[in-house]
């Protein structure tokens, strides 16, 4: 079951060159803990791999990737909801496409993320103004180390912006199995997304008695006009999270630069960080291969399937411009393995 030296380039969304010393492509529990075992003898680090949208893979890999690649889903009705259950290695898109076409609300805003089940809790997968939390209710967790099973409810799991207690406290102790969602009876629509709003005003009027189903195909039609399919242009989607600014950094930038685009979170806010980065002009900029998408400056693209450190040394780059003109610092928001 155990492969050796897997070519990684093609599971991840990056393209990016690279190998795993050890593989384990997992369909049950059982295998899982036969891998974590494995492991366990050898003492390696794990890397849970699921479709490889969110990882830089700045070097070969000196452990065991294991490859989530459980099925299964189940619809179970409520009193009020529908409740969701879905093995880790399931495809999130198609996992929303499934619920929408059978008319429940809650997910559409979320289409066509990449990538699968088990991964979403881990950043709290967000698009639109909505995220996992809103319609998570929990999920089941193998510990690494003791291979124990652990559930974890939608408090266990500390979400917020593009973060949970699986990149904190629980950084690298679990490997996701299943989450369940619930999506309540009484949906409503959330079109407030200013770029979502400004799609539905044109091609329908304005968001009235629209169903699940033509939400989803807005966003997608919002999404296709600006991220690169990553089939098409290697990325990861959004290099940098959107940075959360004091009130006074807020005032001082907008003094500056009037048109910036943030928003207001509590009393502090949130900065488009593709604005900041258009703004200093890299937008559509290539270096050896890398670059930065020319419709959203937040994206890197590897078109020239450049190394790890290629696409780390443009993000590098474009930080320490970002902190020298704005003052501001940027954070990637995937994963850099090892
Ligand atoms: P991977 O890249 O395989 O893994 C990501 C991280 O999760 C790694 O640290 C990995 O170890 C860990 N992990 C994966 N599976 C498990 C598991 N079963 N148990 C424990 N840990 C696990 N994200 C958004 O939030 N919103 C967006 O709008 C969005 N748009 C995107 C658009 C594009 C074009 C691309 C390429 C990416 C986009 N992303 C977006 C990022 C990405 O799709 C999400 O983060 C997604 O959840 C990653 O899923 P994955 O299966 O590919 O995870
Ligand atoms: N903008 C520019 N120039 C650019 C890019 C953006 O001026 O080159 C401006 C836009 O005009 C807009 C604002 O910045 O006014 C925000 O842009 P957009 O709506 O495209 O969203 P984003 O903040 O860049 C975030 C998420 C995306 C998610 C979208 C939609 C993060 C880090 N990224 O992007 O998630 O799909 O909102 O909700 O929060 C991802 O995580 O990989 C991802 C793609």
């Amino acid at each position: 079951m155990i492969e050796t030296h897997v070519d990684l380039q093609p599971l991840n969304t990056l393209a990016i060159a690279a190998r795993a010393e050890f593989f384990a492509r997992v369909e049950n529990l059982e295998q899982l803990r036969e891998a974590l075992q494995f492991a366990r003898n050898r003492k390696l680090p794990i890397l849970p791999l699921g479709g490889g949208s969110n990882i830089v893979l700045t070097g070969h890999y000196p452990g065991l990737v294991i490859h989530q690649d459980m099925r299964g889903l189940e619809l179970e009705r409520l009193g009020g909801a529908t409740q969701l259950t879905a093995a880790a290695g399931e495809n999130w898109h198609r996992l929303v496409m499934h619920t929408v076409e059978r008319d429940l609300g809650g997910l559409e805003n979320l289409a066509l993320i990449p990538g699968r089940i088990g991964a979403a809790p881990i950043q709290n997968i967000g698009a639109y103004g909505v995220e996992l939390r809103d319609t998570f209710h929990d999920l089941q967790a193998v510990h690494i180390p003791t291979g124990e099973l652990r559930e974890f409810s939608a408090d266990d799991c500390r979400f917020g912006y593009r973060d949970s207690v699986f990149k904190g406290a629980a950084r690298d102790q679990y490997i996701i199995t299943r989450v369940r969602l619930r999506l309540p009876d009484d949906w409503r629509a959330r079109v407030d997304y200013p770029a979502l709003k400004q799609y539905l005003d044109e091609h329908h009027e304005g968001a009235g008695g629209l169903t699940p189903a033509e939400i989803a195909r807005a966003v997608i039609a919002v999404r296709n006009s600006k991220l690169p399919d990553p089939q098409q242009i290697p990325n990861a989607g959004s290099f940098f999270k959107n940075p959360l600014v004091d009130a006074e950094t807020y005032r001082r930038l907008k003094g500056e630069h009037p048109e910036l685009v943030a928003f207001a979170v509590g009393d502090n806010w949130k900065l488009a960080a593709g604005w900041l980065i258009d703004r200093a002009g890299w937008r559509g900029r290539r270096c050896d291969g890398v670059g930065v998408h020319d419709r959203q400056a937040l994206v890197l693209v590897n078109p020239g399937r450049g190394t790890g450190a290629q696409v780390t040394g443009l993000a590098r780059q474009i930080a320490d411009d970002i902190r020298t003109r704005f003052g501001v610092e940027l954070e990637p928001e995937p994963r850099y393995y090892p």
